[in-house]
C-alpha cells in the first residue's frame, strides 16, 4: 500500500487509511483537522469514549493535567523495585514448572499487576481484571460491551469506597480532585480507569513477548544484549518499531482538509497505520530488518503530539526489567517449533497468542 496507494479510501465505510510515515505523523498530531472524539455525548455504557484518549482540546488538556502526576518520571521509576520483584517471582515460578509459555507465564501477568497496583486494586480482584482486559481487545462485541458495563460498576464502587476512605493510589487522587472541584465527571473518572487497563496491558504484554520472539530467533543478538545491557533500551525501541503493538489509531475529520493531494471531508474517518509508517522505507534504512544497532529510530509506536502515550515510560521500564530478569536467568532459548505461532485476532493490536519456549538456564 505504501508504494501503490499510500492514501486509500473505502467509500463503503467512508474511511481513509494513511500508510506513509509523513502522512501518519501529520494526521495523528493535527487535532485542528482530525478529532479523537467519535461520540459527541458518550452515554453511561461507553466510558472509554469519555476518556482522555477520545477527547480534543481544551477538554483533553484538562484531563491530561489531572492524571499527569501519576506518570512523572519519578513516580514511574518508583515502580522499578516492584516490577523487578514481580518479574523475578513470575519467572522462577514458571521455570519451576519446566515448560514455559512466555505470554501466559510472563509477559501477560506482569503489566496487569502493575496497573492494578497503580489503581490500588485489591489482590483478590486481579484475576477478574485480567479477564476484562482480554475481552476489551477481543473480537466479541457483545462480550466487550458487557465487560465495559461490569468494569464501570466495579470502578464506580471502588471510587465510592475511596471517597469515604482515601488511600495512596490513583483512584483516590482522582476522587480527591473531584471533591476539590476539578471538572471530572464520574463517567470520565471511570473511563480513565478502564482506559488504563485497555491501553496498558495488552500493549505492554505484546511488547515483551515480541521482544522475546525477535531476540529468540536471533541468538547472536540475544547474546550480545545479554552481555552488554546498555544495548537493551535501543533493542526495545527496535521491537516497538518492528512489531508495533498498536498497529493503527483512528481519527475523525473535523474540518475539510487536503492531505497529500486528497480531499478529506468533515465526518469521514481516518485509520492511521502506525505499523506501516514504522516500516516506511523513506524514513528507516532497510525497515524489513530487525536491527538492534539502528542509528535513527523515530518510530510512532507511542503516537505523536498531544495524545502521545502517557504510559510510554512505564511500558519501556516494564519491558527493560522483564528482559533484564530474563537475561539474568536464561543463557539461550528458542521457540518451540512444534507449536505453530498464532497471531492475535485483532486488526489493531499486534502480538502472538502463545510463545512456548525451550530454554537453557544459566
Ligand atoms: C495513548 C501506544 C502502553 C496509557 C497511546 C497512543 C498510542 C499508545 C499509539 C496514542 C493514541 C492516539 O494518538 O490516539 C502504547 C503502546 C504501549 C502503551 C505501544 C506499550 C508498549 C501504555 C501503558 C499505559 C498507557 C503502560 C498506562 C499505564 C495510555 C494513555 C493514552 C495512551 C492514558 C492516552 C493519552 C492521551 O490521549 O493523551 N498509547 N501504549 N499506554 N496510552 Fe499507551
Amino acid at each position: 500500500m505504501r508504494n501503490t496507494e499510500p492514501v486509500s479510501y473505502d467509500p463503503a465505510s467512508g474511511t481513509w487509511s494513511v500508510f506513509k510515515y509523513r502522512d501518519a505523523k501529520i494526521v495523528i498530531a493535527d487535532h485542528e483537522h482530525f478529532s479523537s472524539r467519535f461520540i459527541e455525548t458518550p452515554s453511561e455504557e461507553q466510558p472509554i469514549e469519555a476518556s482522555i484518549l477520545r477527547t480534543d482540546p481544551p477538554k483533553h488538556k484538562q484531563l491530561r493535567s489531572l492524571v499527569m502526576q501519576a506518570f512523572t518520571p519519578r513516580v514511574i521509576e518508583g515502580f522499578a523495585p516492584q516490577i523487578h520483584s514481580v518479574a523475578e517471582n513470575m519467572l522462577d515460578h514458571a521455570l519451576a514448572k519446566g515448560k514455559i509459555d512466555a505470554v501466559r507465564d510472563y509477559a501477560s501477568p506482569l503489566p496487569i499487576m502493575i496497573i492494578a497496583e497503580m489503581l490500588g486494586i485489591p489482590n483478590e480482584d486481579r484475576e477478574k481484571f485480567k479477564q476484562w482486559s482480554d475481552a476489551l481487545v477481543g473480537t466479541d462485541y457483545a462480550h466487550y460491551l458487557q465487560c465495559q458495563q461490569d468494569m464501570s460498576d466495579y470502578f464506580a464502587l471502588i471510587a465510592e469506597q475511596r471517597r469515604s476512605c482515601m488511600q495512596d493510589d490513583l483512584i483516590s487522587n482522582l476522587v480527591r480532585a473531584q471533591d476539590e472541584g476539578a471538572q471530572l465527571s464520574a463517567l470520565e473518572l471511570i473511563g480513565f480507569c478502564i482506559l488504563l487497563l485497555v491501553a496498558g496491558n495488552e500493549t505492554t504484554t505484546n511488547l515483551i513477548s515480541s521482544a522475546l520472539l525477535c531476540l529468540g530467533s536471533r541468538p547472536e543478538d540475544y547474546a550480545e544484549v545479554a552481555a552488554d545491557r546498555s544495548l537493551l533500551p535501543q533493542a526495545i525501541e527496535e521491537v516497538l518499531r518492528y512489531c508495533s503493538p498498536v498497529q493503527s489509531m483512528p481519527r475523525r475529520v473535523r474540518k475539510n482538509v487536503v492531505l497529500n493531494g486528497h480531499q478529506f471531508a468533515e465526518g469521514e474517518t481516518v485509520d492511521i497505520m502506525i505499523g506501516s509508517a514504522n516500516h516506511d522505507e523513506d524514513v528507516f534504512v532497510s525497515p524489513q530488518y530487525f536491527d538492534i544497532h539502528r542509528k535513527s529510530n523515530p518510530h510512532l509506536a507511542f503516537g505523536h503530539g498531544i495524545h502521545f502515550c502517557l504510559g510510554a515510560q512505564l511500558a519501556r521500564l516494564e519491558a527493560k526489567i522483564a528482559l533484564n530478569v530474563f537475561m539474568d536467568k536464561i543463557r539461550c532459548f528458542q521457540g518451540d517449533r512444534e507449536i505453530p505461532l498464532e497471531r492475535l485476532d485483532s486488526s489493531f493490536i499486534f502480538g502472538v497468542k502463545q510463545l512456548p519456549l525451550i530454554l537453557e538456564r544459566r
